[in-house]
């Protein structure tokens, strides 16, 4: 039977950057809805918004101030296009002042949660509410972060909300389809604020909710196959989440003129080389080259502790093993990646700022330039919820999914100094003692990443009547949303003495057990 598939791209929010923490955010929420959105940066042109083709436009908070001379504003066709618009924050200011308002620095900075007031119906609130006040007036509890605030309304608005050091706290023109919020409706503190979103997207900008899982592979698969035709593609296969999705879409879409390639570096977590070929291999039948290179990155790492020169060593040498793969294997044209949209954002952002290097991610650089394959990114719109929710459609275990970050150079960052054998055969078995308490304690999800690190000194303990003389890890574990600031885990004392108990106890070797309580800023996650 012959159909039309559904592009369930072609219905689409454009999100105009203006610099705010939860701008990503408001995308996420945004797709959630069940509707494709982009976030763009917020000076781009009425030529690109054109391109673009939105359905609505949604306009972010920002760190500036409409007062400031040069503050960012929108580009004017944001405004004449006949789309709905939503500005948020800084967004509603820049509406204001665009559209003849005005705008000042409030007396009263407002942060954290207020409880709003809604005087006048409007669509994008119609029967949203917390509560109402004695009056009969609906309330509801919303999450606001200004200084600035709107003070005259530019012509055809009315204020439809009120907090008591907000006197505009959102503002309407329905018949230009303009709504404006100064609270941020994507924080979860918002409580209703994804009503807020979904009323918008949906029934202002009248898209359909398409954007979900299973449609989602749908068009991936089809747009690979698309994009590939008969040509074979080369992937090389982590076991991490993202180069894991990535290959299961393209084995949906081209079988096994996929060849998976897995470097075995000798620098994972326990049984994880063996691991990764029963899930890969076995169960789901992916074509899978195992490199066996544990000697090569041991001789390469011999004598070096410069923990920069240990990742340039490694990186290196998983582009050189792969490349030789790749070469190998005549007929194949692309070489997939797992790139997800947050990388595209952020290296966009970072390649701006110029910002400086702490720690280089291999994993991130290098591998396409060096050759001259095509490169096929089936996730590069992608965010991690969504790379994940595609991974359990997919087949994938909610553990595989949601196991912690672990770095490209592996246990190479976690040995401290020189890497050696002997160093990394004790760090695995005690991190996995760590790790299999954190899940028995039911914390394993509650915090973002928890790993031991290997410290080369040797300490003294006595065990029985004997006297040993042994090596010291630390134990690590962090909260963190971002992974750019982190705080140490408040793991409880019990705990901490059960694992520490348990790793001097059955590990030969390790006569001392410390817990890292240092944040980020101004340590860094991992020791190096
Ligand atoms: P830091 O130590 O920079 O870590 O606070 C932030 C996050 O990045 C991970 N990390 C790496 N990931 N290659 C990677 O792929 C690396 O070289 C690397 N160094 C740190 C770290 O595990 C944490 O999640």
């Amino acid at each position: 039977m012959a159909f039309m598939k559904k592009n369930i791209q072609q219905q689409r929010i454009l999100i105009l950057d203006f610099g705010s923490q939860y701008a990503q955010l408001i995308a996420r929420r945004v797709r959630e809805i069940g509707v494709y959105c982009e976030l763009k940066p917020w000076n781009i042109s009425e030529a690109e918004i054109r391109a673009f083709n939105p359905s609505g436009i949604i306009l972010s908070g920002g760190p500036a101030s409409t007062t400031e001379p040069g503050s960012p504003r929108a580009a004017a066709y944001v405004f004449s296009a006949g789309l709905p618009v939503l500005g948020i924050c800084y967004g509603m200011q820049t509406m204001a002042v665009q559209l003849g308002g005005s705008v000042s620095g409030a007396s009263a900075r407002e942060f954290g949660h207020a409880s709003m007031t809604l005087s006048t119906d409007c669509t994008l609130t119609r029967d949203i509410h917390d509560g109402l006040d004695p009056a009969g007036k609906p309330l509801l509890d919303v999450w606001m972060s200004h200084g600035d605030s709107v003070t005259t309304l530019p012509c055809g608005f009315v204020s439809i909300a009120s907090t008591p050091t907000c006197p505009v706290a959102a503002m309407v023109n329905e018949e230009k389809r303009f709504y404006a919020v100064q609270f941020h409706p994507e924080v979860t503190h918002t409580h209703q604020g994804v009503r807020i979103l979904a009323r918008f997207v949906l029934d202002l900008c009248r898209c359909q909710a398409l954007w979900a899982p299973a449609a989602i592979i749908e068009d991936i698969v089809h747009r690979l196959r698309q994009q590939i035709g008969d040509d074979h593609v080369i992937l090389g296969l982590s076991g991490g989440v993202d180069s894991s999705v990535t290959a299961l879409l393209l084995q949906r879409a081209i079988g096994n003129r996929l060849t998976c390639v897995f470097i075995d570096n000798g620098l994972l977590r326990l049984h994880e080389a063996e691991q990764v070929m029963a899930m890969f291999g076995d169960q789901f039948g992916l074509n899978i080259v195992h490199i066996a290179a544990q000697q090569r990155f041991l001789n390469a790492l011999t004598g070096i502790d410069e923990p920069e020169e240990k990742r340039k060593i490694i990186g290196n040498m998983f582009v050189a093993l792969f490349d030789e793969q790749a070469s190998r294997q005549k007929q194949v044209k692309w070489l997939a990646q797992g790139t997800i949209y947050p990388d595209i954002i952020e290296s966009a952002a970072a390649g701006a700022s110029g910002a400086h290097v702490i720690k280089s991610h291999h994993n991130v650089a290098g591998l396409p330039e060096t050759m001259k394959l095509a490169l096929a990114e089936p996730l590069k719109e992608l965010f991690k919820d969504e790379v994940r929710k595609i991974g359990l459609e997919l087949g994938l275990s909610h553990e595989m999914l949601h196991r912690h970050p672990f770095p490209g150079p592996g246990l190479a960052v976690r040995v401290l100094g020189e890497v050696r054998k002997e160093y990394c055969d004790l760090l695995r078995r005690a991190d996995v003692i760590f790790i299999e308490e954190l899940h028995r304690a039911d914390l394993y999800y509650k915090v973002s990443q928890a790993f031991t690190v290997f410290l080369p000194v040797r300490s003294v303990g006595v065990m029985g009547d004997g006297r040993k003389y042994e090596w010291v890890v630390a134990l690590r574990a962090v909260e963190t949303t971002d992974f750019m600031t982190a705080s140490w885990a408040r793991l409880p004392y019990e705990f901490l003495a059960l694992v520490s108990s348990r790793i001097i106890n059955e590990i030969s070797g390790i006569s001392r057990v410390v817990f890292d309580i240092s944040s980020k800023p101004p340590a860094t996650i991992e020791w190096e």
